[in-house]
């Protein structure tokens, strides 16, 4: 399944945030979002996602989700969203629970297989580093079989160790697998070394700067990559006036 953009306009009573969003994202790569803080990149993950409608233009599904999708567009968050009281397995079984599933608990162990955590199935996410903890949203994420995964700063919340390591995780299990997915990111490095395309918005009201294609495969995107770093470096180029305006805007508030 695809998702389309079609001149989105979105705004919050009367603060302009996205302006005539035209974008394809397209199945079976990982679509990265950057853009300077507040230029709508969670609004536009919620417009893909239909817990918002836009002001104006369309978001349209293109295609069938992947038989066997429980939920054809999931989430993954920066914060986990993890039940404590429940186990790490129970976490996942969460969201299969209302589909008497008769392999649950086989679609169960396969992502935790995916995820290498079948070791910890019985834990509590209290026992868990961020970096698991994050596994296990993944995991949760991919037993429902989505169509697009929508992943809102995933790895912002963990330290720059346990995000080299989330990414390596990333790219094996796309590698694997792939999946389709839409990445929001402030971290250049991480759109650099998931996306297969980058789409930089500008500041808000957020409209498309640029999209840069990647052909690099994700597996053989090795850290300190150099030609990665170059664009890096001119995603930079383009985010850094974006990225000082908006900062600027934000201190006048
Ligand atoms: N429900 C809402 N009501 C009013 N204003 C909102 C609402 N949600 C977001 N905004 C405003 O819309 C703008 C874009 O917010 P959004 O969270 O989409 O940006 P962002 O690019 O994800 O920011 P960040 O980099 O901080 O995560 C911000 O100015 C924000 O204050
Ligand atoms: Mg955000």
């Amino acid at each position: 399944m695809e998702l389309k953009l079609e001149s989105v306009t979105h705004r919050y009573s009367d603060v302009d945030v996205l302006r005539d969003i035209s974008l394809e994202i397209p199945s079976g790569r990982i679509t990265c979002i950057v853009g300077p803080s507040g230029c709508g990149k969670s609004t536009l993950l919620r417009l893909l996602g239909g817990l918002e409608k836009p002001v104006q233009g369309a978001v349209r599904q293109l295609g069938q989700p992947p038989i066997g999708c429980l939920n054809a567009l999931t989430y993954i968050f920066q914060d986990f969203a993890l039940l404590p009281w429940r186990t790490l397995e129970g976490n996942v079984a969460l969201v299969l629970e209302d589909h008497n599933l008769p392999d649950q608990a086989k679609v169960i162990a396969d992502v935790l297989a995916r995820t290498r955590l079948t070791d910890f199935a019985g834990a509590l996410p209290k026992q868990l580093s961020g970096g698991m903890k994050q596994r296990v949203a993944i995991a949760r994420a991919l037993a429902v079989n989505p169509a697009v995964m929508l992943m809102d700063e995933p790895l912002s919340a963990l330290d720059s160790q346990t995000r080299e390591l989330l990414m390596d995780d990333l790219v094996a299990l796309w590698t694997r697998t792939p999946f389709t997915a839409v990445y929001v990111t402030h971290n250049l490095a991480e759109a650099v070394r998931l996306g297969h395309r980058i789409v930089v918005l500008s500041r808000r009201p957020g409209e498309v700067r640029e999209i840069v294609e990647i052909d690099i495969p994700l597996e053989d995107r090795a850290y300190g990559d150099p030609a990665l770093e170059a664009q890096q470096k001119h995603l930079w180029g383009l985010m850094r006036d974006e990225a000082a305006a908006a900062d600027a805007e934000l201190m006048d508030v």
